[in-house]
This record gives C-alpha cells, sequence and structure tokens, in this order.
C-alpha cells in the first residue's frame, strides 16, 4: 500500500484514521498493531527502522549536549524523522529519555531500542562469562543477568549484546573469555539462563531488557584462533555442537541474535541463508530480530570481497535474513535501488520490519518509552549486587592445585606480591563497559585484608615485564607464605586478542624459581580471561587457584576461597593444555582408530613432546576435602537412563561435589566424541557423610546428527560417573531398538 507522510493514510484493516501513537496503541493484538503501523509507513520509515547507528558525528552526547549542539539538533531531527531504528552507546538516563520522547514525537512514534555492550557489568562488575561459566550454575547466570538488565536501563540502554553463546575450544581466541566454556551441554543451561535473567518473564515490566545472543555461528572455530578468520565446519558438527546453545536461547524467548563476522563454509555469516533462515527461522523458530556485528555488512564488500556496497551488500544480507544492519549504511543508501530492480522484494523488507517492531512491542516500548530513573534507582539494591557480584567471583574461582596450604590458616604472615594484585583494573576484565563510579571495587590485597590476613604487599614484578629479585626474595625472607598473582593482563583477552603463546611469560617463570629457591610455600593465584599453559606451576607451586578476571568484588571473593571463608566451588568448562601447539583442546576430542587411551602407547594419538592428557582438563576443581565414588550404576526408567553413584566425603571439612556424567556412542554411523558431558548435579556433603547421588538423562540426549537427521542410535554405550572428564570407572549400557 502507498504511504503518506502526513500519517493519514489507512492500512490494514483494523484502523480507521491513523494517527500516530493513540491509534496504534489502541489496537490490543501485538500482530495487529504491527500491521497497523506498517501500513502507514514510508519506505523511508521503513528503511530507518533497519538501521542501528551510532549517531555519529555526535555518537558520544548524552543529554546535555544533544539540545544545544547543532549535530545534536541534527541528530535529534534525524531521530524524529524515523531515520534510525535503534542506536549504539549507553547515553545516560536523560539522554535515553530525550530520544526516546524525541522518537515518539514522530509522525509514527516509534521508540528506538537502544543496545550496548553490557556483558558482564552495567553498574556492578561481574566476572567475566567464562569465569562465570566455572559455576556450573545456571541460576547464578539468572540473577546476574536480571541485575545487569536493571542497572541497564538506568544508564540508558534497552537492549544487551550478550550473552555470548560461542562453544570455544581454542584458547588462542581471546574471545573464549566472553563465552560459556567448551561444552554444549553446558552452555546449553547457562547461556538461557542469561536471557531469562535479562528479559524476565515479563519483558515489558520495567526492570528487563532485550538480550542478544551471539555470535552467530562458530565464531569460536575460526581457523588457528584468530579472531574474525574463516571457518569451516561439517553440518552434524554444527549442530552437535555450535548450534545448541542458541537453540537453547531461541527455547528461552532471546529477543535478538547477531550473526559473527566471519565466513562460514565460503559465506559470510551476515549473508548466509542457510543460516540465517534455513535454520535460525526454519528450524529453530525464532522470531525476534537479527543485528549485523558492527559494520558486518560493509565488511562482506570491503572484507569479505563478496558483495559491491550499497544495493548489492544490502540485497545480499536482506535477502539472507539480517534484519537490521549495525552501524554502516548499505541498508540506508543502498535498499531503495535494490527494491527498484527487483532484487528485494517489499516483502522482505516489511518482515524485516515486523521482526523489529516485535521486539519494540514486546518490551513495552510503545507504552513505556523513556524511564523513571530516580524511581527504578530507588528499588534497585546496589549492595544485594555487590554481594552477588562477590558470590560470584567466589563460584568461578577454580582450585586446580592444593598441597594442603590452602585454605590459608589464621595467624600466618602472608607475602603478597605481583602487580596484579593490587590493581582494580585487572580485576575487571574485558568488557568493562558500563558505569562503575558508585560501586566498590575491590583488589586482591584489598581482600585479604578484609578477610582479616596478617599480608603485606610489594609489588615485586609486571606479569610481563621487570622483575625486582631482591624484593621477591625480601619478601619471601619475610613470610610464613608467598600469595603470588600471576597470569596474563586483562587486555590479552577479549575481542581481536588472539595469541600464539598461552604459556606463562619467561618473567613469571623466573618469578616461580626465585619463590622456590626462597623455601616458602607459594600459592599462585592466576588472573585472566583465557586457559593457560601452566606445567611449570602445576610442578612447582603448592597451590594453585585460577581466579579469571573476577569482576568489581573479586579481590573478595577470591580472597574468600583462599582463606576458607568460602568453600572452593568452580570447575573448569575449558582444557588446559599443556602447551599452545595442542590448541583447540577439547575433552570431547574424535575417538581415532588409534585412540590416546591409554596413554602412552608408541602408535596413538599423541604429541611426541608433552603428555596427551591436559594439565587439567575439563571438569576439573578441587575443594577443600575430598570424595570418594563407589557404586557407580546405571538403569533405564521409561524415557529417561539414571546414572547413580554413591559420594562420601572422605575428608574433615564440608563441600560441594560436581558430579558429572560421560557418556560414549559405542557403535555409531559417523565417528563419535571420546566422551561427552550429559548430565551433572552439585551435592553439598558433610564431612564423613555419603549421599546417594542420582542423575538422569534422557535417552533423547544421547543421540547426534547425521545425515541432516538427529538420530538416538539403540545399542552399546559406555558411560562415566565422574569427578572430571578423565575421570571416574568405566559403565556399559545399551539403548533397546
Ligand atoms: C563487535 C563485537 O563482535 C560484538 O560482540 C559487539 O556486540 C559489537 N562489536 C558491538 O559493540
Amino acid at each position: 500500500m502507498e504511504m503518506s507522510r502526513k500519517g493519514f493514510v489507512c492500512g490494514a484493516a483494523a484502523l480507521i484514521i491513523c494517527a500516530a501513537r493513540p491509534l496504534v496503541a489502541a489496537v490490543a493484538d501485538v500482530d495487529a498493531r504491527i500491521d497497523a503501523l506498517l501500513a502507514q509507513m514510508t519506505l523511508e520509515e521503513k528503511i530507518g527502522q533497519l538501521w542501528q547507528t551510532n549517531g555519529k558525528p555526535s555518537q558520544a552526547i548524552e543529554a546535555e549536549d544533544l539540545s544545544k549542539d547543532r549535530s545534536g539538533d541534527r541528530f535529534l531531527a534525524d531521530v524524529r524523522a524515523g531515520r534510525y531504528g535503534s542506536l549504539i552507546g549507553r547515553r545516560g538516563a536523560d539522554g535515553y529519555n530525550l530520544l526516546q520522547r524525541t522518537a515518539m514525537e514522530g509522525r509514527l512514534g516509534i521508540p528506538l531500542l537502544i543496545g550496548h555492550d553490557l556483558i558482564h557489568s552495567a553498574r556492578t562488575c561481574f566476572p567475566i562469562p567464562l569465569a562465570l561459566s566455572c559455576s556450573w550454575e545456571p541460576e547464578l547466570w539468572r540473577r546476574i543477568g536480571e541485575a545487569i538488565a536493571v542497572e541497564a536501563l538506568t544508564l540508558g540502554c534497552n537492549w544487551t549484546f550478550t550473552p555470548m553463546s560461542d562453544i570455544s575450544p581454542d584458547a588462542r581466541w581471546g574471545r573464549i573469555a566472553e563465552g560459556p566454556g567448551q561444552d554444549p551441554y553446558l552452555a546449553s543451561l547457562l547461556v538461557p539462563a542469561m536471557v531469562k535473567g535479562l528479559q524476565g518473564d515479563d519483558p515489558a515490566d520495567g526492570r528487563h531488557i532485550a538480550a542478544c545472543a551471539k555470535h552467530y555461528i562458530g565464531y569460536g572455530a575460526s581457523t588457528g584462533g584468530l579472531d574474525y578468520y574463516a571457518v569451516e565446519m561439517a553440518d552434524g558438527t554444527l549442530r552437535d555442537v555450535y548450534l545448541p546453545p542458541f537453540r537453547a536461547a531461541v527455547d528461552a524467548g532471546v529477543a535478538t541474535v547477531m550473526p559473527a563476522f566471519h565466513s562460514f563454509n565460503g559465506v559470510p555469516c551476515s549473508m548466509n541463508r542457510y543460516l540465517l533462515t534455513d535454520i535460525l527461522r526454519g528450524e529453530l523458530g525464532f522470531d525476534g530480530l537479527t543485528i549485523s556485528d558492527y559494520q558486518a555488512v560493509d565488511e562482506m564488500a570491503t572484507g569479505h570481497g563478496v558483495a559491491e556496497r550499497g544495493a548489492d551488500a544490502a540485497a545480499k544480507a536482506l535477502n539472507a535474513g539480517m534484519d537490521m544492519e549495525m552501524i554502516s549504511d548499505n541498508y540506508e543508501k543502498g535498499l531503495k535501488a535494490a527494491l527498484a530492480s527487483g532484487r528485494v522484494k517489499i516483502e522482505t523488507v516489511d518482515n524485516a520490519v515486523r521482526n523489529i517492531l516485535r521486539v519494540k512491542f514486546r518490551f513495552g516500548l510503545f507504552d513505556h518509552p523513556t524511564v523513571d530513573v530516580a524511581a527504578l534507582e530507588r528499588t534497585i539494591d546496589f549492595p544485594a549486587h555487590l554481594a552477588l557480584s562477590r558470590e560470584a567471583a567466589r563460584k568461578s574461582a577454580v582450585l586446580l592445585k592444593n598441597d594442603g596450604v590452602l585454605p590459608l590458616r589464621p595467624g600466618l604472615k602472608v607475602a603478597l606480591v605481583g602487580d596484579v594484585a593490587d590493581s582494580v583494573r585487572e580485576m575487571r576484565g574485558c568488557w568493562e563497559h558500563g558505569d562503575m563510579s558508585n560501586i566498590t571495587n575491590t583488589t586482591l590485597l584489598a581482600g585479604l585484608r578484609a578477610d582479616g590476613v596478617d599480608v603485606t604487599y610489594s609489588s615485586c614484578y609486571k606479569l610481563d615485564g621487570a622483575r625486582n629479585e631482591a624484593a621477591l626474595r625480601a619478601a619471601a625472607a619475610d613470610a610464613d607464605v608467598v600469595v603470588a598473582a600471576f597470569g596474563e593482563y586483562w587486555g590479552r583477552s577479549g575481542e581481536n586478542r588472539s595469541v600464539t603463546r598461552i604459556e606463562f611469560a619467561p618473567v613469571q617463570l623466573k618469578v616461580l624459581e626465585t619463590l622456590k629457591r626462597a623455601g616458602r610455600p607459594v600459592v599462585a593465584v592466576v588472573f585472566g580471561g583465557r586457559p593457560l599453559a601452566l606445567p611449570e606451576l602445576d610442578r612447582e607451586a603448592n597451590a594453585v587457584l585460577m581466579a579469571w578476571n573476577p569482576g568489581g568484588a573479586g579481590g573478595w571473593g577470591v580472597a574468600d576461597v583462599l582463606t576458607g571463608l568460602a568453600e572452593p566451588y568452580g570447575r573448569l568448562t575449558v582444557d588446559f593444555p599443556n602447551a599452545t601447539g595442542e590448541c583447540p583442546k577439547v575433552y570431547n576430542r574424535m575417538t581415532t582408530g588409534r585412540p590416546s587411551e591409554p596413554a602412552g602407547a608408541r602408535w596413538s594419538t599423541h604429541y611426541m613432546d608433552i603428555p596427551f592428557t591436559s594439565v587439567y582438563p575439563f571438569g576439573w576443581g578441587l575443594t577443600y576435602t575430598t570424595f570418594d565414588y563407589a557404586g557407580e550404576r546405571v538403569h533405564a526408567d521409561g524415557d529417561d537412563m539414571v546414572f547413580s553413584v554413591d559420594v562420601k566425603n572422605t575428608g574433615d571439612r564440608a563441600g560441594s561435589e560436581v558430579v558429572q556424567v560421560y557418556v560414549r556412542d559405542v557403535v555409531a554411523a559417523t565417528v563419535r566424541p571420546r566422551r561427552e558431558l550429559k548430565g551433572y548435579a552439585r551435592v553439598w556433603i558433610e564431612p564423613g557423610e555419603t549421599k546417594t547421588v542420582q542423575i538422569r538423562v534422557p535417552k533423547a540426549r544421547l543421540g547426534y546428527w547425521v545425515d541432516g537427521s538427529y538420530r538416538v542410535e539403540a545399542g552399546e554405550f559406555k558411560a562415566w560417573i565422574a569427578p572430571h572428564s578423565d575421570g571416574g570407572r568405566e559403565l556399559t549400557f545399551r539403548l533397546a531398538e
């Protein structure tokens, strides 16, 4: 239907007179409201909805500047004219309200989606996602999502580009820090929990924001762990390994999906119809909006070399199923020509607009476009968020080794060394994009002091630079135990921070040597955003705690674990290889004709110069007590297999154990992984107590994709009920025909 810029042309049957908002708001059903609105929109207004801009040249300006700055005036006029469907970047609450009011003053009164990367921090900084995944606790992810959502609204955002749902097998890849680890099953529990937290049960209740499952898909499989690099992937791998977290996000109602930068089997994800339309919409049933990554539509032309800028790129991306273009302006500049030439149909444009409006309706933006920040802030319990951040840091830390030196006994004189032990910034990690000005931030030093430790700090060395040998020796000489901060600076992980060395910087090995010579027990606390190759540390240190980038309250949380105020809780969600050369290293590797187990056989699959087993495998994590597994058994019960084990706490402290179930299909149609995680349970056990743990695994979870369909095969399976992916006694069971 032809549209009028003046807004008086009628559209869908339900319409009588098309006077902007009140009329649209009167139509109860969302689809009808969308149709009504669509019927009134000019082509320019439709194309406007498909563009997310940063508002340059006035990108950073907030409310005040927007009203006085000339470019701000122009920007507001464009917003009023409906030139943009969405903005990227936080504008502050006043800026948000001004922008929304301006958008609503427009002819049709369509609110904006305003999105920002509030990945693990808005006003409270939580541990990086990889750290959080080590909690193995979906409910923790949900609670953190909820906290980020309400804080994000106070910063002027109704959308965040998280959770990153990329399975990440490669420690070289810097973005491993941002994701849920390497396991599809575990990631499929964590990712939807974050979606639920961010979006809530009622996304329009004024306390929740739109989530974004990204980067669709296979980004973590980039060749060589190199960011943005090409991915070649078999269909079965796509569906068995990389798709499950996205499927779970869609099932949880995720509002938006961001296709990744890279090319997938030769076609950039941004214009990959098989991925964006056939699978995402057709198979997964996604009904939200797809947003390109930053200038990714442009990059189809400027980088990948598979499109020309403008009409060609616009047609290829939109026809493939990309609804909204982030930053670059191919839709804005090229869609009219693409429509005129017949390469794009107006129905395709309408459909994309529909997807975008649906999200705006779903989040109540038409009815409540602005935020009463003062009122909202009064309802936010910031101290509780800080406590949640501390809890999350405690739950993310993984105790990798301990000869008994931990927990630190009261009264010990502790020497704390290493520059990152007294750095707030190093605690926060790679996506510190929020505003944490009113939230306490901690360091490991502050945490140890707060926990009453008799601690003396001297930096002594930088993680990658100079060291002061004399100061190190003096620090050790004066102490009962040395706590040394090792690892990587936060700036070595995150986007486009791929590396070819995950080994410790040489200076850290020298520090370790000096401390060992000093003869004091060494507790290594490792910070960073990726798994590191730590064989020397495993050999030499008395205890190793992987602290990751533990967030704003991380200093407290990590100290709580060191002192035993909190029991070690985390379990690895990624393998810690022996050396970079093994990457990508995953526990769920395919079996081979010459299997690597039992280890050491001459003609088995292995490297000559390192052990085949990881220094610390997926699932690994010690506690301050010990557990004994006995009576492992499995039986069928209807549609489930039930795995049972008696777990005894054989130590003298209470603790929680994560009992893990791994399965292998023994005779399959295609080669299958040596083990795959299929279920787990965390159980709290008192000293001397034995608990029987039962884990139900639906038989339907034991299948895999072959020849385009999902199969659960009858026949023999192996299973392990184990504390980590290399442990456990082998069981067998059969699935009946
Ligand atoms: C590029 C990153 O790949 C993506 O994760 C992020 O959300 C966008 N930039 C927007 O900042």
